[in-house]
């Protein structure tokens, strides 16, 4: 039997599975803005593993310090005891780009972890337990994550796996009137600053600046999501620098690790510091801040601050725009930065897009809460010739439609 063939089978009866109907698109290797099949068949990767190869798959210097750091040490003791270079290091670097008080970094696996801790820290800062979210959010697949999920588009998900966490309730992104809603009973409240599986959702002019202020006059703490929009992909490394409001805690991930599973949620010290006690170990984890992740996670924010590349992602994505809109299939392009929804106006145009994409070496995906559009996220190091090639690849078809 052909190498391909049981591959497929092995996967399918030995990988658990998400859905009834996966890609199956066997990868052999990556390297920039593609990846490539056993065959040698190229895709161009518009999607970036979702938002988390922002540098470029296999990026030398990214390469280089996980071997280097591999070599020295993997994992050593649980996170939080030792003095580990990489997370000092990678801390001290993040804490700098981001605006004061934002300077105590709490290292994770995942984005899901990172709101998981960045909700307990809420609850344990504020002595409060309502937890408000924006309807049409994600923030991960966890208990407690699942449980921030906005309604009503996010009920078919946790209908199927109550109960849930209690005391949370979502307002529509958006929405001046409700921010009323956030009251003094309210330990926190959770928010994406550009909206990612709503379809590119960004915030109405002045609308996180009021969210701030409704959480500051009740004692709330404001948190951001930015695991999707942190580092670079809006245009800003953070996309909180873009409208100029900083939250009490931050969640960072995908793209924060360069390539390899790595999380944080930060805040300031004075707020990160009542997980030391009463409990102690009130968050704990194994491989948190493991020293590989940090290592290649600085390695990417390096290269991302040497190479400039932040400051050219708003020209890219406005040239990729500029090269989709007008076509007669498309409603729409909310963009923000890097990251775009290419609206058609119809779930079975979207799923054909997808089969075309697949047959013509394009990579995309459409969104969680929004099926009508397909994403384009490429690494942030996609060059001009490979955005007119890759978009005149989507133009042809979007003229087979
Ligand atoms: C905005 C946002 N928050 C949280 C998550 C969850 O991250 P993870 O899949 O690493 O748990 C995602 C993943 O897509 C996301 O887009």
């Amino acid at each position: 039997m052909h190498s391909n063939e049981i591959l497929r089978r092995r996967f399918l009866a030995h990988v658990g599975q998400t859905s009834p109907s996966p890609m199956m698109t066997a990868v052999e290797r990556a390297e920039g803005v593609f990846f490539y099949t056993p065959e040698g068949k190229p895709y161009y990767d518009l999607v970036a593993g979702v938002s988390v190869s922002n540098v470029g798959h296999a990026n030398p210097a990214v390469v280089e310090a996980i071997k280097r750091q591999a070599e020295r040490y993997m994992h050593v003791m649980v996170y939080g005891e030792l003095l580990e270079r990489p997370q000092v290091e990678y801390a001290t670097e993040i804490a700098a780009l981001l605006p004061a008080p934002l300077e105590s970094v709490y290292f994770v696996n995942s984005g899901a972890e990172a709101v998981e801790g960045a909700l307990k820290l809420a609850k344990r800062y504020t002595a409060r337990a309502e937890m408000i979210s924006m309807r049409r959010a994600y923030h991960g697949s966890t208990h407690g994550a699942m449980s921030m999920m906005g309604a009503p588009e996010g009920e078919e998900w946790k209908n199927a796996f109550r109960p849930l966490l209690p005391a949370t309730k979502a307002i529509d992104f958006n929405d001046f009137d409700q921010l009323r809603q956030i009251t003094e009973k309210t330990a926190c409240v959770l928010c994406e600053p550009v909206q990612g599986e709503a379809g590119v959702r960004e915030p109405a002019p002045g609308y996180l600046q009021a969210l701030r202020k409704r959480c500051s006059e009740v004692g709330a703490l404001l948190i951001f999501d930015e695991i999707q929009t942190g580092m670079g992909r809006t245009g800003e490394m953070f996309a909180m620098c873009k409208y100029g409001v900083t939250p009490d805690i931050v969640c960072l991930a995908k793209a924060f690790g360069g390539g390899m599973p790595l999380g944080a949620f930060v805040s300031s010290n004075e707020i990160m510091g009542t997980l030391t006690h009463d409990p102690v170990l009130g968050h704990i984890t194994t491989f948190g801040g493991h020293p590989v992740c940090c290592a290649a996670g600085l390695a990417a924010l390096r290269y991302l601050l040497e190479h400039n590349t932040v400051a050219e992602v708003e020209r890219k994505g406005a040239l990729y725009e500029e090269l989709l809109v007008g076509h007669p299939q498309v409603c729409e392009i909310r963009r923000s930065g890097l990251l775009l929804a290419i609206e058609l106006g119809s779930s079975e145009k979207m799923f054909r897009m997808m089969e075309m994409f697949a047959e013509d070496g394009i990579m995309s995906d459409w969104f969680l809460y929004c099926d009508t559009a397909f994403r384009i996220s490429p690494p942030l190091v996609i060059s001009d010739d490979e955005i007119r090639d890759s978009a005149a690849i989507v133009r042809r078809c979007l003229d087979r439609l």
